[in-house]
């Protein structure tokens, strides 16, 4: 007997739209891999990177982590961006965080667990250095809501700095990062207007 078989049974219908669409749609998605968009997004079962930006199998690569961050000592991450622009050459990085992102908001609050902890302290970092502009936002919504741009800005700082793209960028690669924030209550995004192409 096989397990969650209503997974197996929406995946052979998926399967099957598709072909009946695009008869040629896998021969030509296995022939190659060449997506111009590189995503770095919350693991949040809210915030699927594809469905938000109407892109299909095939046009992003993705990188989805608890609350989007990039930490330049973690090599599954930095493995992701190393072969996104040393290989595929994406065009663009988009660090996409969201509103009510529950990873933001545990890292205001007591001490977690190993490893979540560790993961968590830029953000924890980040509440210390914005402790002023924080603060003085009474509403409890609203400055969590702050907190997840903070951090979206801070990991495209983080990743403006890293050699993978400082070489990039030294050898005349185009290659631009964004800043995003979705919505969880509208369903929309917002560019927080932190766009970098170039070191
Ligand atoms: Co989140």
């Amino acid at each position: 007997m096989k397990f969650l078989p209503e997974l197996f049974d929406n995946n052979r219908q998926w399967a099957a739209r598709q072909l009946a669409d695009d008869p040629s749609y896998f021969g030509r998605l296995a022939g190659i891999q060449r997506p111009d968009y590189l995503w770095i997004g919350c693991s949040d079962s809210r915030v699927p990177a594809n469905t938000i930006v109407g892109l299909a199998p095939g046009e992003v690569f993705v990188q989805r982590n608890v609350s989007n961050i990039v930490h330049a000592d973690d090599n599954n991450c930095m493995s992701v961006i190393q072969y996104a622009v040393d290989v595929l050459q994406v065009s663009h990085i988009i660090v996409c965080g969201h509103y009510h992102c529950g990873g933001v908001l545990a890292a205001t609050g007591p001490a977690l667990a190993e490893p979540l902890e560790s993961w968590l302290s830029p953000i924890r970092c980040l509440c210390r250095d914005h402790a002023q502009t924080l603060s003085g936002i009474a509403s409890d919504d609203e400055r969590w809501d702050r907190l997840c741009e903070i951090n979206v800005r801070a990991q495209v700082s983080t990743l403006t700095g890293l050699p993978i793209l400082r070489s990039a960028w030294a050898r005349g690669q185009s290659l631009t990062v964004h800043g995003w924030i979705y919505d969880i209550k509208d369903g929309l995004l917002r560019d927080l207007d932190v766009c970098t192409s170039t070191a």
